[in-house]
């Protein structure tokens, strides 16, 4: 057995501070140190529960394949302090999630919620969205021209595609789209100062868990009106599906279906719109790739995955053990709590070559952003298909590409990516 000596604080701290990832570097530098010195590694925090930090990809792989042995629904699905958990804990009556979506469930009630609207993300069954997503994309790119040659592309192009396809996908109409920008990024922004309510960091902040009820709250309102109309009138969107799902010959419970519109809506854009301005952050480090794109567009599903390796919007997602285990020569009990270190996954330089470089030909590209086993991500084909279009329409306008000044990175540990990209360019 492995020496169980607990992992620094200071390398602990780069992996689970918000602000980390906010700086571009720490968190890389903490991953590098683990995967070199300690890639299975416990962590002991005052004011948290001991957890341990998987740096290695196929350790995560192992992990995330066995949804029998490592739940996702027994604790907190995201890191959290014992005093949020306890929080959580009191209002829920025991429960230490807030919401239920498929990504706190485990099985047998797992795989028949996923099966409610697994079939709908299928490839086949997306492409009859392919000319509506490229309507979208066009509008897109006509603002790039628009925009005369300069602009925050992470603010201006990458949040509001996605946000536009998956809210048609949802049938949300586009008038109220400005107010579920604003609460999927104080939901997934409640550690980010500029994105949350009260302008606090988590930390700082007294009120974070009754802010991040109110937050549910508003969705909850929201997608309640949308899943009686559904009912009333069902159309052939994804709501429909939802409103209308029923599990073992029963209706699902309205909570059910918030927590289900909850992470697509959520899901579905932050995530896609991190990698998308990723994309453009890596072609402007890697100006040979933008060459080589320009001269050969069969090279963009390359850019796509390579721009989601690079970028890796999820930064973790906990599992629990639910039988002793031996991993990597460590010893785990029944009980221990896993933080699934993805970005280091995707830096493992025993899978990637030079993984910190930006290559779009990466062949074959195995990054785990989506995850892995029975929770793989959902939305994979439809985030996928709507960057493709997307790159499909602007590569072959786009003249030069060039960063105009410093990018900005979310200050978050759960989802995040580039939130300012300044860019200039020439289009036509
Ligand atoms: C680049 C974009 C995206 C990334 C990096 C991403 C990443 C992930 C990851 C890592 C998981 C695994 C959760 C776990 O293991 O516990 C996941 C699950 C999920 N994703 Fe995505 N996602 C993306 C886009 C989307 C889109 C566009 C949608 C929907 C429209 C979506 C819907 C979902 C859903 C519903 C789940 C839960 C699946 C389950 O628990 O069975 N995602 N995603």
């Amino acid at each position: 057995m492995a020496d169980l000596a607990t992992l620094p604080e200071e390398i602990v701290r780069g992996v689970i501070d918000p602000a980390a990832y906010g700086d571009g570097r720490t968190a890389y530098e903490s991953f590098r140190w683990l995967r070199a010195n300690n890639p299975l590694g416990r962590a002991e925090l005052e004011g948290f529960d001991p957890f341990w930090i998987v740096s290695k990809h196929a350790d995560i792989l192992e992990i995330s394949r066995q949804n029998d042995l490592f739940l996702s629904g027994a604790r907190s699905t995201t890191f959290t302090n014992r005093e949020a958990d306890e929080r959580v804990r009191q209002m829920t009556g025991g429960s230490p999630h807030l919401v239920r979506t498929l990504v706190q469930m485990d099985a047998p009630d797992h795989p028949k919620h996923r099966l409610l609207t697994q079939s709908w993300f299928l490839p086949q069954n997306i492409r009859h969205l392919e000319e509506r997503i490229r309507q979208i994309a066009r509008e897109h790119v006509d603002r790039m021209a628009e925009l005369g040659g300069e602009c925050d592309f992470a603010r201006d192009i990458a949040m509001t595609y996605p946000l536009r396809v998956i809210m048609e996908v949802l049938g949300v109409p586009r008038e109220d789209e400005p107010r579920m920008l604003r609460l999927t990024q104080e939901l997934f922004g409640a550690s980010d100062p500029e994105l949350n309510r009260s302008g606090a960091g988590m930390g700082d902040n007294p009120n974070a868990m009754a802010e991040l009820q109110a937050i549910i709250a508003d969705f909850f309102m929201y997608f309640k009106k949308i899943t009686d109309e559904r009912k009333a009138d069902p159309q052939k969107d994804l709501a429909t599906v939802i409103a209308n799902g029923q599990i073992d010959g029963a209706p699902i419970s309205d909570f059910e279906a918030m927590s289900y519109y909850v992470i697509v809506a959520t899901a579905g854009h932050d995530t896609t719109s991190s990698s998308t301005a990723g994309a453009i952050w890596g072609l402007c480090e890697a100006p040979g790739e933008f060459a080589k794109l320009k001269a050969d567009p069969s090279l963009i599903p390359g850019l796509v995955d390579e721009s989601i390796r690079w970028t890796t919007p999820v930064k973790h997602f906990m599992r629990s053990a639910t039988a002793p285990y031996e991993l990597r020569g460590c010893q785990i009990e029944a009980g221990d709590w896993f933080w699934l270190a993805y970005p280091s996954g995707n830096r493992d330089e025993e899978v990637f070559e030079a993984p910190d470089e930006f290559r779009i030909g990466r062949n074959p590209n195995r990054h785990l952003a989506f995850g892995y086993g029975a929770h793989l991500c959902l939305g994979q084909h439809l985030a996928k298909m709507e960057m493709r279009i997307l790159w499909e329409e602007l590569i072959p306008r786009l003249e030069t590409l060039e960063l105009a000044g410093e990018p900005k990175l979310a200050v978050a540990n759960f989802v995040g990516g580039p939130k300012r990209l300044p860019i200039r360019y020439r289009i036509h």
